[in-house]
């Protein structure tokens, strides 16, 4: 049995020499400032949740990641994990109460929970036709303001390690992660790709919300945002481009493992923030599917993952 079976990823947390290219990249990418302090950024998406996103001034490093609990006695049963600290009160903007553990690879990871809820923000009124279904917006026009992607919430999280066969376990044992996908290299216990959801029983989840990626080294390999449509991604690419000064990495395309329309780019210190829509949901009845690496890390259409993807991290 797991030591509690998280609900959610929370937020991503890095550090960042300057909050105002933080928060203007982050801004172009799509999110909204929910609170800034002298030493932290809180940005938050269109759902309700404070925030999904911080970071704190100091030299460029990735400190860790957060997932939601269900109760609090899910945080006192974490608590008692060898290594976590005791219940706190998190004193920063959204609140809420978290237990903190270092992982594996020495970065912060938190369990938390009651974050303070904000109004939804409203997002484009975007309804598509489709072939078999053409009058879904029979009479009304489609008129799409341009701007940045709307980010509606965090997605998952990718963490580059050599040994992800073996790595992924312990986050699994902490969190009840259950694994959609392994994709392998040469043999089958050459595990490169590992791809776990959270487990909520019959409730449909993402198909990925953590990942660890085999690599030479150890470090993020990317933050993931969902955002509100196709449309959407194709947006805030444009916005994104036009801005002229942040490095795109790959995309656009549709994922096979997760079939997420995707879009990568990196922030001003070679962070990479993943824009997606349309993922495929699973719950617990679905089984592991192993995969050689030529089935699993394809694209159903779009150009094909580069190097510098597959060998990114930044620790
Ligand atoms: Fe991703």
């Amino acid at each position: 049995m797991p030591v509690v079976k998280v609900t959610d990823i929370a937020y991503g947390r890095l550090q960042s020499p300057s909050l105002d290219e933080a928060e203007e990249f982050l801004t172009n990418f799509g999110m909204v400032r929910s609170e800034r302090t002298r030493d932290a950024l809180y940005m938050r998406g269109t759902d309700p949740d404070h925030h999904i996103h911080v970071t704190h001034l100091g030299p460029s490093r990735f400190i860790g990641l957060a997932f939601f609990v269900e109760s609090e006695e899910d945080l006192a049963r974490f608590a008692k994990t060898p290594g976590a600290s005791g219940i706190e009160h998190l004193d920063e903007p959204g609140g809420g109460k978290r237990v903190r553990i270092g992982d594996p690879h020495g970065y912060q990871m938190e369990v938390l929970c009651g974050m303070q809820q904000l109004a939804p923000l409203p997002t484009r009124r975007n309804v598509l036709n489709w072939g078999d279904q053409k009058l879904r917006r029979a009479g009304e026009l489609m008129r799409l303001a341009r701007g940045p992607s709307q980010v509606k919430r965090i997605a998952h999280a990718v963490i580059m390690t050599p040994d992800a066969r073996e790595r992924i376990k312990w986050y699994r044992e902490m969190f009840g992660f259950v694994c959609s996908d392994e994709v392998y290299e040469g043999t089958p216990d050459n595990i490169i790709a590992s791809f776990n959801r959270c487990d909520r029983g019959e409730t449909f989840v993402d198909h990925h919300v953590f990942l660890c990626i085999k690599g030479d080294k150890v470090g993020l390999n990317h933050l993931s945002f969902e955002v509100q449509s196709i449309d959407d991604v194709m947006l805030g690419h444009e916005h994104l481009k036009r801005a002229g000064k942040y490095r795109h990495v790959w995309g656009i395309g549709r994922h096979v493992l997760g079939s997420q329309v995707y879009d990568y780019w990196q922030d001003p210190w070679g962070r990479v923030h993943e824009h997606w829509t349309d993922t495929d949901v699973l719950n617990v009845h679905h089984r592991t599917n192993v995969m050689p690496a030529a089935e699993g890390l394809v694209s159903q259409w779009g150009e094909p993952v580069p190097q510098e993807f597959i060998s990114h991290a930044i620790p």
